[in-house]
């Protein structure tokens, strides 16, 4: 099958510089991936994976290399045109959770369907269900100070899947679940995959976790070290 590539990396070197000290956080790493696959990467803290799924949403600009997502060039799109592409492609699920801490829950997850134009009314009712589906149909009107660690990620979950991007990309997803919610998280990642045709990046530190994924990438000092279907 020759399905085109849903997000491509080639040669993505990404340094950070502070002062005279320069981290190199990806060092020439490719990776293309299809449509419709979910891949898990995993490796140690600083080897590179929030950096990889921040120059994959086009949120971070790679020092030299190419990215592609869904035939178009990130490392090539001015920041405007970025912002607007990132809206309709991409759901995002941060390490540090982003929430607004102004906003209620179910303001936090409708946001993104309003930014992209649709009516009031219809981003509660979708923000609700998506709220139901993280099982948090009890805390819709509080705001992300009055809710716990994991109820704040499982805000931003919601929030991820409101658009129903192509491309979805989460770090430490079940991070601050614990082991029932983290299990059905994982299970609608894969079903997401597997018959809506979603990308999906997670990277992650449990093994078991990963074992949901139908490939897992192992990074080490910003390469690839092992890459196993
Ligand atoms: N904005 C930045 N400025 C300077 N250095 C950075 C910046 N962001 C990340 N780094 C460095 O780049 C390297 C990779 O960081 P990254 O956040 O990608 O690691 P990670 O694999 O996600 O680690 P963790 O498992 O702890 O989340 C680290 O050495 C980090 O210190
Ligand atoms: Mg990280």
């Amino acid at each position: 099958m020759d399905a085109p590539a849903a997000i491509r990396l080639s040669n993505v070197t990404k340094v950070y510089r502070q002062g005279v000290n320069e981290v190199r956080a990806l060092d020439s790493l490719s990776l293309t991936l299809p449509a419709q696959h979910f891949v898990a990467v995993m490796g140690a803290s600083g080897s590179g994976k929030s950096t990889l799924l921040h120059i994959a949403a086009g949120l971070a600009r790679v020092t030299s290399g190419e990215v592609v997502v869904h035939d178009q060039t990130l490392s090539a799109m001015a920041d405007d045109d970025l912002t607007r592409f990132r809206r309709k492609h991409i759901g995002l699920i941060f390490q540090s959770f982003n929430l607004l801490p102004t906003l209620n829950a179910i303001e936090n997850v409708a946001l993104p369907l309003i930014i992209n134009g649709a009516k009031l009314n219809v981003a509660r009712a979708k923000a609700k269900d998506l709220l139901a589906l993280v099982g948090l149909s009890d805390r819709l009107a509080h705001r992300p100070d009055e809710l716990s660690g994991g109820q704040q990620q499982r805000v931003a979950i919601a929030r991820a899947l409101i658009n129903e991007a192509p491309l979805l990309l989460a770090d430490e997803p079940t991070g601050n679940l614990d082991s029932h919610t983290g299990e059905d998280l994982l299970q609608r990642l894969r079903a997401l995959a597997t018959e809506q045709h979603r990308t999906i990046i997670m990277v992650t530190h449990d093994q078991r976790a990963a074992s949901y994924a139908d490939q897992v990438i192992r990074l080490q000092d910003g390469k690839i070290v092992t890459s196993a279907e």
